[in-house]
């Protein structure tokens, strides 16, 4: 295959060295007007965490393989074929591949569930998960997730599903379904397992071979299965919820009128089960028709007995994650980012050396005072050159200076939309490029 700056004359950079220039398959350089869009987004999320009470946490990409194979189940599709390991000396490690077990892990090794002042937490976080690559399914993607601890009041749950939808209003998206589900508790999930399995005994044959696998350890996964003819046949399964104990239907309840009360539509959907294990009472999710196949936006629930499978001692905790490359799908179908603001104000055009030497520090000057000015450091290039650069980047102003200029103690600021020129004194040209510029915003 020839390569692709075999054009210019690289052509030691084609093969064998070719696979090198490519980024692993579905992980992605992000840059240019993308990154602006990214920027935009992270702005505008972070702001409605603060709003919320949230703080943020940063835990390390690479976690010891039991904080997931403990925590998010045996069974699920992470544990069984997706995580990515790195095995160094006697250490099994993985990249890790969602927030929330590494999270509990930094939880109950700083304590922080004892400490009262602080219960809710965020993240903004890369994941990692070997999937099949797709649009809006990747090996490498971003996650914002929030975790709030120590409550386990239904108002919680309603608090954090509010934050998810309260942050997809303030992206301007509205073209989303939440669903909600109980997944049941201690004490009323045995009885939803033998329903369950009840009712699949008799179809085991008709399943598909991993959802046979799944039947005795993890029935609940079988719910989730996306094969049609498993889903034709747990489409006729019995209602879980009448198995749910009084305290978890109340939880129920609760949350739903408080849902309601604060006017978020929601609809109750028993088929939510979640693709992770440790799930109790509370689970939910937001799908968009924006996004084609992969139509979660985010999802998340409640994991009170998450601390266990550390062998601690468990405490109450709600959460969710939201995918960054989703946001950015279902924000490009609305075309709904604003115009990137991506332009310097002031373009510096010296000709000569002489006039480098004042242009220079003043460009300094200016960009501590928090002016975006660029420069020209190829002082020989002609006048004409110099404001071609300046075009492209879109700056506002350029400011010329030349030796006539300087013989007249003057420097020429052009601006380039209007096409008008005024002279400006040397003398205060700090000063009086500030007023200028600042009268402009
Ligand atoms: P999750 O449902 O696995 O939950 O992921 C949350 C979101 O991450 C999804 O709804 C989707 O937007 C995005 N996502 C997941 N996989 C991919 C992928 N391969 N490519 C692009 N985006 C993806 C969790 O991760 C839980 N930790 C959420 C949670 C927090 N539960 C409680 N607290």
């Amino acid at each position: 295959m020839p390569s692709r700056l075999g054009s210019i004359g690289f052509q030691w950079y084609s093969s064998p060295f070719g696979g090198i220039l490519k980024a692993v398959r579905g992980m992605h350089d992000i840059f240019g007007s993308e990154m602006a869009k990214w920027k935009w987004i992270e702005t505008q999320v972070r702001s409605v965490f603060e709003t919320f009470g949230y703080q943020e946490i940063r835990t390390p990409v690479l976690e010891n393989v039991e904080v997931f194979s403990k925590t998010v189940g045996d069974e699920t599709d992470i544990v069984e074929k997706q995580m990515y390991q790195v095995t160094k000396e006697n250490e099994s490690l993985v990249l890790r591949p969602e927030g929330t077990a590494g999270f509990m892990r930094a939880v109950l090794e700083h304590q922080l569930h004892r400490e009262p002042s602080i219960q809710k937490y965020f993240y903004y976080l890369p994941m990692f998960r070997h999937e099949r690559p797709q649009k809006g399914r990747l090996r490498q993607f971003h996650q914002f997730g929030a975790e709030f601890i120590n409550d386990s009041s239904p108002e919680a749950d309603a608090d954090v599903i509010a934050l998810l939808d309260a942050i997809y209003r303030k992206l301007g998206i509205t073209e989303y379904d939440i669903r909600i589900n109980s997944l049941g508790c201690l004490e009323c999930r045995p009885q939803m397992k033998e329903t369950l399995t009840g009712f699949l005994r008799p179809a085991l044959p008709n399943l598909c071979e991993q959802c046979q696998k799944r039947f005795e350890r993890a029935p609940f996964r079988i719910l989730d299965c996306k094969r049609e003819s498993c889903r034709e046949i747990t489409a006729k399964g019995p209602s879980l919820s009448s198995c749910l104990c009084t305290k978890c239907q109340t939880h129920h309840t609760q949350l739903k009128k408080r849902l309601e009360e604060a006017q978020i539509p929601f609809i109750d959907d028993p088929s939510i089960v979640r693709g992770l294990d440790y799930y109790s009472s509370t689970a939910f999710e937001f799908t968009s028709s924006l996004l084609g196949a992969q139509s979660a936006l985010g999802g998340g629930g409640r994991y009170d007995q998450l601390a266990e499978r550390f062998g601690e001692k468990p405490f109450p905790a709600v959460g969710f994650a939201l995918g960054m490359e989703r946001l950015v799908i279902a924000l490009e179908a609305k075309n709904a980012f604003p115009q990137p603001h991506l332009f310097p104000k002031l373009y510096l055009a010296p000709l000569g050396e002489r006039a480098l030497d004042i242009l220079f520090p003043l460009s300094l000057q200016l960009r501590r005072a928090g002016v975006w000015t660029e420069i020209s450091y190829e002082s020989q290039k002609s006048l004409k050159a110099q404001l071609k650069h300046a075009n492209r980047l879109q700056a506002h102003f350029s400011l010329i200076l030349g030796e006539d200029e300087i013989g007249k103690k003057v420097a020429l600021l052009k601006d380039m939309a209007a096409q008008t020129q005024t002279e400006i004194p040397l003398e205060g040209i700090y000063e009086n490029l500030l007023n200028k510029v600042n009268r402009e915003n």
